[in-house]
């Protein structure tokens, strides 16, 4: 056997001691044994800020940690099921919680379409979250996120364990697919083509603000086309998986990455994100919840940015999206107050 200084140490030695620094989570996947929750799961296991990966599903997250966990990384994977306190044991001590629990979407149906199915699933693992997490930083994918990051906040609230700054609704994918699509268009990397997107994570609420793009001189035909492939991107993907599901890869990749900007601002780099939170921006016209970017710090949301300078055509979007946003928030909220 070869010494190196780093088989002088223990396993234990070791753990502990990248326990102690910065760059140590434990992160908890609700679902991680679904179509997402896998690949998930996976992206986690890659990422070397976390050093405890708990997954969790009703079946099959057992069978998903031990598959993940020979990847070469440094971290401990345990899977849980629903016996035992798996859910407890899942959440205990855990630092950030991803859910993307519930069902997917089948050709024909609008992310609303699941709202029956996956309120009272948000709304049950909202409520164990709250009882053995209420300090984690909770970031939902689960559909429809307009509805059910204010399902999990109603449920934070009866608990008395709600903290804005601590629920994100996760709208990465659309920023990804703006990236992605306007390099298509223009003949670009989609590294060099940062979009925020605005509003909230389903059709005419998902608004990309390509003026603040770096192609602000789209217009016409060609922007019409490109905003509406951005605020409709999903069900290009439910429309080819032809009752197969939604996206699956492409919104692993999306909360991975959302996951590590929380995880390297809890660590203290700020990292600014579009995300749907608690917002004041259109409190006063009564929405609660609003995509914007963010500024992730220790403590999670730190500053929920403006929108910033728009254009005319975007106004007319964002007002578009004021409405659809609106009644999915108030669903959610009744929801609760009529299920709790
Ligand atoms: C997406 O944007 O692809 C996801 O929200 C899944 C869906 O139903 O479209």
């Amino acid at each position: 056997m070869v010494f190196t200084a780093r088989n002088a140490f223990s396993q234990v030695q070791r753990r502990a001691f990248s326990a102690s620094a910065a760059n140590a989570y434990k992160v908890t996947v609700l679902g991680a044994a679904g179509g997402i929750g896998q690949p998930l799961s996976l992206l986690l296991k890659l990422n070397t800020k976390v050093t405890d990966l708990a997954l969790y599903d009703l079946r099959g997250a057992p069978g998903v940690a031990a598959d993940v966990s020979h990847v070469p990384t440094d971290s401990v994977v345990r899977g849980y099921l629903p016996a035992d306190g798996g859910l407890e044991a899942a959440l205990k001590n855990t630092d950030v919680v991803v859910i993307p629990a519930g069902i997917p979407r089948k050709p024909g149906m609008t992310r609303d379409d699941l709202f029956n199915t996956n309120a009272s699933i948000v709304r049950d693992l909202a409520k164990a979250v709250a009882d053995y997490a209420p300090r984690a930083f909770v970031c939902i994918i689960s559909n429809p996120v307009n509805s059910t990051v204010p399902i999990v906040s109603e449920v934070f609230k009866s608990k008395g364990t709600y903290d804005p700054k601590r629920l994100f609704g996760v709208t990465t994918l659309d920023v990804l697919r703006s990236s992605r699509f306007i390099s298509q268009v223009i003949g670009t990397k989609p590294e060099d083509e940062p979009v925020p997107v605005v509003g909230g994570h389903s059709g005419v609420t998902i608004v990309p603000l390509l003026s603040q793009s770096n192609h602000p001189e789209l217009s016409g035909e060609l922007r019409d086309s490109l905003v509406h492939r951005i605020q409709f991107g999903g069900d290009e993907v439910v429309k080819a998986k032809d009752g197969a599901g939604s996206a699956t890869l492409s919104m692993a990749q999306a909360a991975a990455r959302f996951t590590n900007s929380l995880l390297t601002s809890l660590a203290g780099t700020p990292v600014t994100e579009p995300t749907y939170v608690d917002s004041p921006l259109f409190k006063s016209e009564g929405i609660e919840f609003f995509a914007s970017k963010v500024t992730l710090g220790p403590h999670g949301a730190e500053t929920i940015h403006p929108l910033g300078k728009i254009n005319e055509y975007e106004e007319a979007l964002i007002e578009a999206a004021k409405v659809d946003l609106k009644k999915n928030i108030a669903k959610g909220i009744s929801f609760v107050e009529a299920n709790p």
